[in-house]
């Protein structure tokens, strides 16, 4: 028997009712702040993440899923949102309306990483993306639209913040790590020696106990802040308390990517079983210019849909969502059978979901089958009720029931709405 792909997942009817909710629940705010939906290739030129996501990030370094097309051109399938936005906001001049230009989307991405519980090597994200904003007010708005996201999908989240400089700063900063980790250079692990000349910021997002354990002790980004950098944390964070928005600073969110800049920030879910990052993201001020586009600052944030699962599944907030048929119409011969179709098609008209047994089915099974799919209600339709113009609608859970027209579709319809 062939298999799904390791980390992967099959999205079942039953469960695809729930994605589908949270989706509509998450695309309902992103309205209400002004976002507008782009759609993107699945997959794009491996340069653009390469020069984008960055050479030192782990996912460019050991997690693309990379291949050469037949005109031997190196594609990748996406392994995250921004890049590619950023791509096509430059290739589509988007930045010449209205500004600031605030869009989302919806979207599957692929990492080869180790399948674990919240990790997969396809997951699925929903990311916003705001250019040409630079205020503080902006990095706190679209906080705020994720704050409130998940404030509508009833979970509980915390918020943390960092600022890692812009690139007047960084480089004091990079120095300061680069002296600090030198010096214990013999208890790095491989990966982090390898970090230690190209990228010291990502030491500090290793997970090997050693490394982790002298990250605590590693300068601290905000120390090392230029006066800008460290003004605009201080009015996000102004801002943040005029949202009533609850954060802590910690200095160790460097972020996984490396076209990050000042703000940076993550939700962690406090439902998914260890501390889990259900959403990450950042200020990218430099990132259009850096892939050709014009002087334009960046703001977004992805969160991990696979993870929004998860947390909802741990709380138990899993809504009742049911696709189950208001009627069942039950028919008795092929004339009764082909009358229960045109109805269930008039029912659909007035929005009513009605179904008719398709099987060739005997009365009984058709009332079992009725049963198991949930209907609300049922009615039966034989020769004598074609003949009367009439049947008993009758409700499935009361068990009461009511005579009624077979031609008044509009009546039949507000009867089991
Ligand atoms: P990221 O932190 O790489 O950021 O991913 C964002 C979120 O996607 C994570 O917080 C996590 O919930 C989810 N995620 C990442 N990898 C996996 C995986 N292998 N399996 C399941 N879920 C995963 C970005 O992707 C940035 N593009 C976010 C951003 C947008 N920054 C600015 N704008």
């Amino acid at each position: 028997m062939i298999q799904k792909p390791r980390g992967t997942i099959d999205i079942l009817p039953g469960e695809s009712e729930v994605w589908q909710w949270v989706e509509k629940t998450i695309k309902e705010t992103a309205d209400l702040y002004g976002y507008s939906e782009i759609r993107l290739p699945t997959f794009e030129s491996s340069e653009l993440y390469k020069r984008g996501v960055g050479e030192t990030s782990d996912v460019v370094q050991k997690e693309m899923y990379s291949f050469e097309d037949n005109d031997r051109r190196s594609i990748t399938l996406r392994p995250e949102g921004t890049a590619g936005v950023v791509r096509s906001v430059i290739e589509n001049s988007l930045a010449t309306g209205v500004m600031p230009l605030s869009l989302y989307y919806l979207i599957s991405c692929f990492r080869y990483e180790k399948p674990e519980a919240g990790r997969s090597r396809e997951f699925y994200q929903f990311g916003v993306e705001q250019f040409g904003a630079q205020n503080p007010a902006a990095d706190a708005n679209v906080i705020s639209l994720g704050y409130d996201i998940f404030k509508n999908l009833g979970l509980n989240v915390s918020l943390e913040i960092n600022s890692i400089g812009c690139r007047h700063c960084r480089p004091k900063y990079h120095k300061a790590l680069h002296d600090y980790f030198d010096n214990c250079r013999e208890d790095l692990c491989d990966t982090c020696l390898d970090r230690l000349n190209k990228n010291p910021l990502r030491i500090l997002d290793c997970k090997s106990p050693v490394c982790s354990a002298l990250a605590e002790k590693a300068p601290k980004t905000v120390d090392y802040l230029c006066p800008e950098c460290a003004a605009h944390m201080e009015e996000l964070k102004k801002y943040l308390d005029a949202a009533g928005i609850k954060y802590t600073v910690n200095p160790k969110i460097v972020r996984g990517l490396d076209y990050y800049q000042r703000t940076v920030f993550e939700f962690i879910s406090e439902d998914i079983g260890s501390k889990s990052t259900i959403c990450g993201g950042g200020r990218y001020d430099g990132l259009v210019e850096e892939l050709g586009g014009p002087k334009l600052s960046g703001i977004g944030f992805a969160m991990g849909l696979t993870r929004v699962m998860l947390a909802l599944k741990a709380t138990d907030k899993l809504p009742e969502i049911s696709n189950s048929p208001a009627l069942y119409i039950a028919s008795m011969g092929d004339n009764a059978r082909l009358k229960s179709f045109e109805m269930s098609l008039a029912l659909k008209k007035h929005g009513i979901n009605a179904s008719f047994d398709q099987v060739g089915r005997s009365l009984k099974a058709q009332m079992k089958y009725a049963d198991k799919t949930g209907a609300r209600f049922s009615c039966v339709l034989g020769d004598s009720e074609l003949e009367a113009g009439k049947a008993t609608l009758k409700n499935m859970s009361t068990g009461e029931s009511q005579e009624i027209d077979i031609a008044d579709v509009e009546n039949i319809a507000k009867l089991v709405k």
